[in-house]
Formats: structure tokens, sequence, C-alpha cells
């Protein structure tokens, strides 16, 4: 976070969050993060660390049976930040009789009712060619089985974008997709997050993809917040050999992947 940041409003702030199941057995400990404004935040842990419970928990969306404690608010100056979410794989969030057009198209119209059908098309069109849709009223067509995985989050970004948010909740958005579209991705994601002033929390497992788009990072293991920092500092001084494990399994992940690319020749 630099110090303007620091100075910037708090979109969100979460205190003492704890997450348990419906045994009460504890899921997630005790979380506290705050989010300013135009902050690109990441929350980087192994797989079962407790990373999107914490991310539902904010959005308000815990799966069934689980319940929480603690404290969450929204003090931006507005009083009401408006929170979009983006998950992993978004062929399981999209209706698949439902044209890709449509769905942002609907998700336009129910944050703007007073527009019409076709205004709300067009608009939907105005979005995806923002966020990179080429053939845009084509692809608007399209069925959801009928495109890439990126193109699919592009349609979901679009989606989101349509609710006018001011901070993206972002689960694991590009873990499902190639390196190559994978980067994609995150550079439009930081292009839009920093064009409209939003805020980001965004989750994964792959501390090399936070270190790409956040200025800082919420290490997790086990449901337990292990450290916190701006990311260029967790990277070069961690503080836990947890981290310095997440920091040794990107390196190998990215050697093998350079080893990859070098065998196809790319
Ligand atoms: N609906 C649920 N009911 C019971 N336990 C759950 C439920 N959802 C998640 N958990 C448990 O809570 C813990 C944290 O889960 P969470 O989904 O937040 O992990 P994560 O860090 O997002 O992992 P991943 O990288 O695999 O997505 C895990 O032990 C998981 O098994
Ligand atoms: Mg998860």
């Amino acid at each position: 976070m630099t110090e303007e940041q620091q100075n910037a409003a708090v979109m969100i702030s979460l205190s003492h969050l704890r997450i348990y199941d419906e045994n009460d057995s504890p899921l997630v400990f005790d979380t506290s993060l705050s989010l300013h404004q135009g902050e690109r935040l990441g929350i980087v842990g192994e797989s079962g660390s407790g990373k999107s419970l914490t991310l539902r928990a904010i959005a308000g969306i815990l799966p069934k049976g689980l319940h929480c404690g603690g404290q969450l608010s929204f003090p931006s100056p507005s009083g009401n930040s408006r929170l979009a979410m983006i998950f992993q794989e978004p062929a399981t969030s999209l209706n698949p009789t439902m044209r890709m057009g449509d769905f942002v198209a609907r998700t336009w119209r129910v944050h703007h009712p007073d527009d019409s059908k076709s205004e709300s098309w067009e608009k939907a069109s105005v979005l995806l060619r923002r966020v990179g849709v080429d053939h845009t009223e084509e692809r608007m067509m399209s069925w959801p089985f009928e495109l890439s995985g990126g193109l699919r989050q592009r349609f979901m970004i679009a989606a989101a974008l349509a609710t006018e948010p001011d901070v993206l909740l972002c689960d694991e958005p590009t873990t499902a997709l190639d390196v190559r579209v994978q980067a994609q991705i995150i550079e439009l994601l930081s292009t839009i997050v920093r064009d409209e002033g939003l805020s980001l929390i965004f989750v994964s497992h792959d501390l090399a993809v936070i270190s790409q788009i956040c200025d800082s990072l919420i290490v997790m293991r086990q449901g337990h917040v292990l450290e916190t920092g701006r990311t260029v500092s967790v990277i070069r001084h961690p503080k836990t050999a947890y981290t310095r494990e997440l920091l040794d399994a990107d390196l190998d992940y990215r050697l093998s992947n350079m080893v990859d690319s070098t065998e196809r020749g790319v």
C-alpha cells in the first residue's frame, strides 16, 4: 500500500472474523483486514486455508450451514461500497441456456431498471469492448459453451462492471486458464482497477500471480493469518517459513514453465 492509499478512505473494514461449520468447529480463526480506496489486496495460501470463505464472508455469501462472528463495515465516503465478485470458473456461474450478451445486458438492467432492453444490450456491448471482446456482437450471441475460458472470464468481468462496483472481489479468477491467458486477464483486471479507481481483493494460491497485481497481501494457512504486509516486503523478507515455501513453490512452478516453453520452442 502506498502512502497515498494509506490516507485514502477505508472501503472495507473486517475485524476478528471467525467462521464455523455447522458443528461449530472453526474454519477461519481471527482474520482482520482493511481495504483502502485504490488498494489491491491479495489473499494467498494453500488449498483449504480459508481464502474463499473469508472473501465470501465479506460479500455476505457464506455457504449454507456455515456461520460467522466478528465485525464487518464499509466506511467508504458513500457509506455503501458496492461489491462485485468474480469466481474461478465462469462456466459454473453461467446459465447454459442464456446467450452471453443477455447475461451482461440483464445484469446491467437489474442495476439500471429504467433502461430498455435494447439500451441495456448496447451498454453491454460497450462494456464488452472495454474488456477486450472483439467481434462483440457475434460473441454476444454465443452460448457459454461456445467460448474459451478466457473469453468467458472477460464476459464475467463485463458483468461485474455492469453493477458499477467500488470494490472487485476476485476468487482465483485466472486459476482455470493457461499461463498466457492468465497473464492477459491479470493485465486487464489491473488496467480496469486503475482506470476505474476501484479497490480490489484478489484471492489466489499462487504468490506469483498475487505479486503481479497486488500491492499488499495477507498470507493464510489453516484458517489463520500468518503475515500481512506490502507485497514487495513480504516477497523480499518473508517472516515465516511457510511464506518462504510459497515463494519456493512459485519458483519451481516458474522454472518448470520455462522448461516447458523452451521445449515447445515458445
Ligand atoms: N460449505 C462448507 N462446509 C464445511 N466446510 C467447508 C465449507 N466450505 C469450505 N469448508 C472448509 O473450510 C476450509 C477453508 O475453505 P476455503 O474454501 O475457504 O479454502 P481456500 O483457501 O479457498 O482453498 P482453495 O485454494 O482450495 O480454494 C477448508 O478446510 C474447507 O474444507
Ligand atoms: Mg478457494
